[in-house]
Parts: structure tokens; C-alpha cells; sequence
């Protein structure tokens, strides 16, 4: 090596080392969502806004969170409840001012939190001036939409193809004024963007831009499985999806395998683009990393494409849904352990792990696998290894609230009917975060809120369950206590069902203490032989975390051979 590469090899480095401890800070990471509507209400309206959220700011350090993604705050009017963006630029009135949000992010910074934006690629709100712009067939944004004037058969004009929304009918609406009809994989209210149009993806690779700028460090990027559709071919045409013989109700969107509508190649590649924007802005504004988490649900192969594919670097954190999708309240622990291995044996070398359980679309937790297995999820979910993502409210066990067909909102329901909505309804898990036990759990100040309050308030909110040694939220808090540990940090993990009822998670580190997650899934005592399943443990282990069914307290010792377990108990043990 000659001097001069070595003279600006160390240069190199020595101008690195700053940043060089807080380069992954995203790799051990608690992530936690918040929906602005529901989280905290500071002007008595009965919606979450953003000055709540700088005012609970605190509360996400106390439960140790390190960055907060807040789904869609931008000028919308809200089909989607803000999944429908009029002003990519713009913070909606409903939620505050751009003043409000540079203020949250000052607080944030001030505490040591990151805050990252809900970024939605794959459509804008019909109201947007791009769309308005394009119906009006303006030169510049003519081809922003998929546009097509349909075939006519018989002499009747219809969609092009037969493509149908997930919030159900067709995905093609036709406007009058144009004269053509735009495609929407959502609401007419929500038209799709033209990714075959590089100025499309320029604009949009411009706003990440902005908010980066502004100081938010990352997006999480919405319904990327959507963006692309596959190419039309010479004459502009599009080809019809095929059928699932298995759904008969033809506007329902699993009438239709997606094969043309979802997972095109291209998306993939966008992703890549979409990170290269993150690069370049980490060298124009230095300081920490910015991360990029994706949303999609699709097969495990696709996803693993997102992490980035040797020559490309994509999403640091390609959301993992194995759990969130595939359990119910009736898996076993084969099943938990399957679904953990897809995700740790098929990951590319090199990246982390993330386990989400909950978001602003899916039942709760506790409705979902139940209420008495709480603690055992949130065991499991701070133990993995890599990044936790936590939606607002499960920390504390929030259920999902029934809300009756008349006071439904959730459009993907109201497109339904009354027999069909509670399948599709995602209002239940939307409702106003429980902060206490005053009237309308602390939320807000105001006579009402937007949707109705759980019943349950009074037993589970924040200030009580602080109060309460083994509530979910102190169970929350030790558990997260623990990430900070470098085995919960860096450790290896192992991952084993001990018969069908038992799951056991195991952390190690050279020189540390190992970890052990053990989780009663089932109602009947078990008694378990941690030896037969571990290697290397020691004779005794002692108690680190505990729940309210656990008759042995923090720090009782057990012997590794025999680990008694109560029903549906769920414990953290380590070596001694
Ligand atoms: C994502 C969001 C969901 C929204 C949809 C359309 O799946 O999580 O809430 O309705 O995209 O933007
Ligand atoms: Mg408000």
C-alpha cells in the first residue's frame, strides 16, 4: 500500500469515527407507530393531532422507544384517514401546522428520539393538484396516472381489464372530464401514480428528499407490493388477472389472483432507488443513519429481494408479517417456531431481523392470539433478535373495540356491507390510546372523540398500569430493560418448540449470560427439560422477568431440568 492510500485511508477513518457509534443504531432498535388520530388529542376536537404527540413525547422514552414512525399527517381529505395525500409538502390543518411538526421534531431531538414519516408512493388523493392537473391533460402531468379509455364491446364501453381494488369493485373509475378512466388498486379517491413515468419517480424521490431535510430520519414506505403494475403492451392494453375459484363474490378483492397488480419486478428495483435517495442524503446531512422499513405483504422470497440483492442495497427493515399473518389463537408452538426460522434462516447474510405484531390495519394482539397471552407475545416480540416494532397501545393490551355497522368509518369496511364489514373493519384497533381514567381515557379534553373509547379504559391505561408491578406496560418496560444487555444486543439465537405447548428462545454471547424465553402457550402446568433443548446452560437459572401467572419471582432460581410452567405463563430466565 503506498503512503498516500494509507494517508487517506486513515483520514478516511478518523473522519468517520464520530459517527461511527451511532452508524447502526437502527440494528437493536424499538420502533414503535403511532396513529396521529388516535394517540393524543391537544385542542378538544375529539383527533389526535401533532402538538399531542409532542406532548406524549416523554411517555416513548419512558417505555424506551428509539424511533416512532406516525402514519400519514399530511394535507389530505381523509377517504383514507390520511392514506389518500393531496399535499405531499404539507401538514394537514386536523393535524397541526408545519410549525407543530418542526417543534415535534426539535422535542424529539431533545429527548433522543428519530421520527419517521408514513411516505405513500403508490397513489396520491384525486384532490391532489398532480391529479387535477393530469384529468385536465396538462402537458407536464398527462401521464402522472394510468390512464386508458377502455374497450368497448358490443358497443358498451368498459374498464380494460378486470382488475379489482382491495377496498373492493373495480380498479379503473371513469372521469368525465378526461374522458378516460385512471386505475386505483384503492379507492377511486386514492388514483395510482404512473411509475412507467420516470418524471413520476422523480417528483416523488423529491419529497423523501424534503422531510429528510427537514430532519426526520426515515420513511416507512406504504403498500409497496402495488406500485408497479406489469406493462401495457403495444396498443396500450392490459391483460385480466385470473381467477380464485374459491371466491365467488366478484367485487371482493380475493375474487382475483394479483399476478399483474402486485410484486412486478420493477417495484423491487424502487426500492433500491428509493435507498440510493437515503444514501445521498446521508452524505449531504450527515449524522446518523436514515432507514427506509417497507410495507408489503408478500411471499417470503419477495421480501427477502427488498433487503437488497448484493449489488443493491433496499430496506433496511422489509416489515416482517410472518407472525402478524400466519398466527392465530389456535397455533401451536411448531407453528411459532416455523414462522420465526422463515424469517431467521432465510434472511440474506449481513441483515437484521425486525418482528412487527401489530398495526393500524391488523386486530390487536390480545383479540387476535388472546388477552392471556399478552405478556408472552411482547416476551417473545423483546427477545428476538434485531428490531422490535410495537404499535400504539400494545404495550399496554389494548384490545380491539367492537364498533356497530352504523358508526363504522374505516372505508375499506364501508365499501362492504352490514354482513361483511366486521371482516374488514380496522377501526377496532384504531380507537383513541388509553392514557388514563378520566373520561375519554385522557385523550382528549373535548365532548367526544372520533371513534368511541374501549369500555375497558379504566383497567387498562397508562397510569394505572405504571402503578401496577406486573401490569403489561411494567412487563413492557423490563423487557426492553433487557435489549440494552449486549447478549439481547448481539447475541445468537435459537429458536425451539418443545412439543406442541412450549416455545423457548435462547440468547447467547460469548462471556455473557445467556437469555431464555420460555412461553406456555397452553392451558394445562408444563413441566419442561430446558437441558434436552439448549446446550450449554447452567444447572440453575434464575428468573429475570415474570408475569402475573408466574408463582416464582424475579431472581427465584430454577434448575435448567425442570422448569415448571404455569398455564399460559410466560417467563424470561438466564444462566448464573
Ligand atoms: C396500507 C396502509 C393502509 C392503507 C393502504 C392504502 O396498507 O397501511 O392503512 O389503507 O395502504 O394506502
Ligand atoms: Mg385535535
Amino acid at each position: 500500500m503506498s503512503n498516500r492510500t494509507l494517508l487517506t485511508l486513515c483520514c478516511l477513518l478518523a473522519l468517520s469515527l464520530p459517527t461511527l457509534a451511532d452508524y447502526d443504531w437502527w440494528r437493536s432498535a424499538q420502533f414503535y407507530q403511532i396513529y396521529p388520530r388516535s394517540f393524543k388529542d391537544s385542542d378538544g376536537d375529539g383527533i389526535g393531532d401533532l402538538v399531542g404527540i409532542t406532548q406524549q413525547l416523554s411517555y416513548l422514552k419512558e417505555i424506551g422507544v428509539t424511533a416512532t414512525w406516525l402514519s400519514p399527517i399530511f394535507t389530505s381529505p381523509m377517504a383514507d384517514f390520511g392514506y389518500d395525500v393531496a399535499d405531499f409538502y404539507n401538514i394537514d390543518p386536523m393535524f397541526g401546522t408545519m410549525e407543530d411538526f418542526d417543534n415535534l421534531l426539535a422535542r424529539a431531538n431533545q429527548l433522543n428520539l428519530k421520527i419517521i414519516l408514513d411516505f405513500v408512493p403508490n397513489h396520491s388523493s384525486d384532490e391532489c393538484d398532480w391529479f387535477v392537473r393530469s384529468a385536465a391533460g396538462e402537458e407536464e402531468y398527462k401521464d402522472f396516472y394510468v390512464w386508458h379509455t377502455g374497450k368497448v364491446v358490443n358497443g358498451i364501453r368498459q374498464p380494460p381489464t378486470n382488475w379489482i381494488s382491495v377496498f373492493r369493485g373495480s380498479q379503473w373509475t371513469w372521469h368525465e372530464g378526461r374522458q378516460a378512466y385512471y386505475l386505483h388498486q384503492f379507492l377511486a379517491k386514492q388514483p395510482d401514480l404512473n411509475y412507467r413515468n420516470p418524471k413520476v419517480v422523480e417528483a416523488m424521490k423529491d419529497v423523501l428528499r424534503f422531510w429528510l431535510r427537514k430532519g426526520v430520519y426515515g420513511f416507512r414506505i406504504d403498500a409497496v407490493p402495488h406500485v408497479f403494475e406489469a406493462a401495457a403492451d403495444k396498443n396500450g392494453d392490459f391483460l385480466d388477472e385470473p381467477r380464485n375459484e374459491y371466491v365467488s363474490d366478484p367485487e371482493d378483492y380475493s375474487y382475483l389472483q394479483h399476478i399483474y397488480t402486485t410484486n412486478q419486478p420493477e417495484t423491487i428495483d424502487l426500492v433500491y432507488q428509493f435507498r440510493e435517495v437515503i444514501e445521498e442524503m446521508n452524505v449531504e446531512l450527515g449524522g446518523d443513519d436514515r432507514v427506509l422499513l417497507t410495507e408489503a405483504y408478500a411471499p417470503l422470497d419477495v421480501l427477502m429481494q427488498y433487503y437488497g440483492n448484493g449489488t443493491h442495497n433496499g430496506s433496511q427493515i422489509p416489515f416482517n408479517f410472518e407472525l402478524l399473518s400466519n398466527l392465530n389463537i389456535n397455533s401451536d408452538a411448531y407453528k411459532y417456531s416455523e414462522l420465526l426460522h422463515n424469517w431467521l434462516d432465510n434472511m440474506p447474510e449481513g441483515q437484521v431481523a425486525n418482528w412487527v405484531l401489530g398495526n393500524h390495519d391488523q386486530s390487536r394482539i390480545g383479540s387476535r392470539l388472546g388477552t392471556d397471552r399478552i405478556d408472552s407475545i411482547n416476551m417473545m416480540l423483546l427477545t428476538l433478535p434485531g428490531i422490535s416494532v410495537t404499535y400504539q397501545g400494545e404495550e399496554l393490551g389494548m384490545e380491539d373495540v367492537w364498533i356497530s355497522w352504523e358508526d363504522t368509518v374505516d372505508p375499506q369496511a364501508c365499501q362492504s356491507n352490514p354482513n361483511e364489514f366486521e371482516r374488514l373493519t380496522r377501526d377496532p384497533v384504531r380507537t383513541p390510546f388509553q392514557w388514563n381514567d378520566e373520561p375519554l381515557a385522557g385523550f382528549t379534553d373535548g365532548p367526544k372523540t372520533w371513534l368511541p373509547v374501549a369500555d375497558n379504559y379504566k383497567l387498562v391505561n397508562v397510569k394505572r398500569e405504571r402503578g401496577i408491578p406486573l401490569s403489561h406496560l411494567n412487563i413492557y418496560k423490563q423487557l426492553r430493560a433487557l435489549r440494552d444487555l449486549p447478549t439481547l444486543k448481539r447475541g445468537d439465537v435459537t429458536v425451539n418448540a418443545v412439543g406442541p405447548n412450549v416455545l423457548a428462545i435462547k440468547r447467547s454471547l460469548k462471556n455473557e449470560k445467556s437469555y431464555i424465553t420460555v412461553i406456555n402457550l397452553n392451558n394445562d402446568v408444563e413441566l419442561v427439560n430446558l437441558d434436552a433443548v439448549f446446550a450449554e446452560l447452567t444447572a440453575e437459572l434464575s428468573y429475570v422477568v415474570v408475569s402475573d401467572k408466574s408463582l416464582r419471582r424475579k431472581d427465584d432460581l430454577t434448575h435448567a431440568n425442570s422448569v415448571l410452567l404455569m398455564p399460559k405463563e410466560g417467563i424470561v430466565l438466564a444462566t448464573v
